[in-house]
């Protein structure tokens, strides 16, 4: 789960970084208010989930409330980069002297952590890293020793700090691998880390990403997601356990294991081509116990999108048997009742197929059709999906 500013800036004033103060505002009259309150410069900044926000006209210094005003005017509801702006961070204007990069993240290769740092920050940093590759510093951080206060220095030094200053930034860098690892996050990024004129080391921009495998033991982030711009449908599979994405086809698609699904996206696709380029219309992954709740929570989910014109079941009996997910396919078929109204290919292999295949034979439900292999399956889907 990515994080917006606002809410990476707290995170870091919880953990010790040095951050300036900031208020969140939905409309202008909330922005002025804000801008009072902070008084002096203040800078309007748009809260959306994607960098290049200063670039796009969404980061905007005002010098008083009546300015604020008519930055926020003209930031709210901007589109940057397909993201709409319904809010903004009033943040107190820096004085920067110069501006610096940082982040950390998760290095799943090489199994550690890695540190990209640069005393020329100030650009994107897919750009530092092309134009001037020297000045970024790359630094592995060992998971067991973390970033102590003389590895801190260490990347300091590396990335060109000079002297004077490395000892200063070192224990903003202690402290933001505290939020990396406190917070259990995959990436935290500041661009631009400054040094203002006043001789102060402050985060000016926060990203983080946190792992949602670790939710679990952090109860506080329930709060953070954001809930209103949420895909209710991945909502609703999020509360089943299911892993849901949705995508932009017509065909509906339910397996089980990751790696059969993503093959089935692929056949779906590809025997789209002869119907109107029809594509599948999500990735749902119903796991190893297909019992009826789990089937019938995931056909609740696809048959729920308006956009889904049929359904693709492609399940491969392993240690839940076809049996099984035959008696849970009839089972949901019975659950959904009259909401089932879209064409349902069925095709099951692997452990007890016969007796699976004989359950839905029996069944007749109207709406179920089956089919031998996954090709078939996923062409008269296609078809079904295009009449
Ligand atoms: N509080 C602030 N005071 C002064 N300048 C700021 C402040 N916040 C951002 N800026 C300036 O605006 C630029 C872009 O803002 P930033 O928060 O990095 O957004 P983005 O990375 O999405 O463009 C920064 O590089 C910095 O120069
Ligand atoms: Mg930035």
């Amino acid at each position: 789960m990515d994080l917006f500013e606002y809410q990476a800036r707290d995170m870091f004033e919880a953990h010790g970084v040095p951050v300036l103060a900031g208020r969140i505002a939905d409309t202008a009259d909330e922005v002025e208010a804000a801008a009072k309150e902070l008084g002096g410069v203040t800078v309007v900044k748009a809260q959306v989930k994607v960098g290049g926000r200063g670039k796009a006209g969404g980061v905007k210094v005002a010098k008083n409330p009546e300015e604020a005003r008519s930055a926020a005017e003209s930031i709210l509801g901007l589109d940057i980069k397909g993201h709409v702006v319904h809010r903004v961070m009033v943040a107190a204007g820096a004085a920067i002297n110069r501006e610096f990069y940082f982040s950390v993240l998760l290095d799943r290769a090489n199994r550690s952590y890695l540190v990209l740092c640069s005393y020329e920050g100030g650009m994107e940093i897919e750009q530092l890293a092309e134009e001037r590759p020297d000045a970024l510093a790359r630094v592995q951080v060992s998971p067991l020793e973390g970033i102590t206060l003389e590895v801190a220095k260490d990347i300091a030094v590396k990335a060109q700090f000079p002297a004077e200053l490395v000892d200063q930034v070192a224990p903003v860098l202690v402290s933001l691998y505290d939020v990396f690892i406190a917070e259990d996050a995959t990436l935290v990024e500041v661009n631009p880390l400054v040094l203002t004129e006043g001789g102060d080391i402050i985060a000016l921009d926060g990203k983080v990403t946190l792992d949602e495998n670790a939710a679990f033991r952090n109860p506080h982030h329930d709060a953070l997601a954001d809930k209103a711009s949420a895909d209710p449908l991945e909502e609703k599979a999020k509360a089943h356990d299911l892993n849901y994405v949705k995508l932009d086809g017509e065909v509906g698609v339910i397996g089980n294991g990751a790696g059969l699904v993503m093959s089935t996206l692929d056949v779906v696709a590809y025997a789209g081509e002869n119907f109107g380029g029809v594509k599948p219309a999500n990735f749902l992954d119903i796991g190893g116990g297909a019992s009826a709740e789990v089937m019938a929570a995931g056909l609740d989910v696809i048959l729920g999108d308006p956009q889904v014109k049929s359904v693709f079941v492609n399940v491969f009996g392993g240690i839940t048997a076809c049996d099984q997910v035959a008696r849970g396919i009839v089972q949901a078929l019975e659950i959904i009742g009259d909401q089932a109204t879209k064409p349902l290919v069925v095709r099951l292999d692997g452990n007890s197929v016969e007796e699976g295949r004989a359950i839905l034979a029996e069944a007749a439900h109207p709406l179920v059709h089956l089919a031998d292999t996954m090709d078939e399956g996923a062409s008269r889907a296609a078809e079904l999906a295009w009449k």
